[in-house]
């Protein structure tokens, strides 16, 4: 079985010159904008923030992801890098983006998957 870490390293090494990769993680909503992109993106109310690890010099910034959820999809341009998601695939949505997929009020969903689209 290949270990996690394992896997990690490849979908981590395969995002820094692939914009085909596709992830899946946890979305959330309340945890944008702590960390903007620089130079930052254009004003947008459909924006996600993508775990920072996966992107340490910004690459791929303001670049547009689509997030699927339960076969909704949302497109959102990466504006932030999410901190707290660091070692993992999970997002945080901008609440516009979020209520597209789920209500607010749900919080956190799961599995949403998202990949660089252009
Ligand atoms: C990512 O989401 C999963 C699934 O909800 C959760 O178990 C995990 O703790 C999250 N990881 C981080 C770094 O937030």
């Amino acid at each position: 079985m290949i270990s996690t870490r394992v896997l990690f390293s490849a979908l981590a090494a395969a995002a820094s010159f692939s914009t085909a990769t596709a992830f899946t993680g946890r979305a959330s909503w309340d945890s944008l904008g702590t960390t903007p992109c620089v130079p930052a993106c254009p004003a947008s109310d459909f924006r996600v923030a993508l775990p920072s690890d996966l992107f340490p010099g910004g690459e791929s910034c303001c670049h547009f992801v689509q997030a699927t959820y339960q076969g909704t999809n949302v497109v959102v341009q990466f504006t932030d890098l999410f901190l707290a998601g660091a070692g993992s695939q999970n997002i945080s949505l901008s609440d516009q983006a979020f209520a597209v997929l789920a209500p607010l009020e749900v919080g956190t969903i799961f599995p949403v998957d998202w990949i660089f689209v252009s």
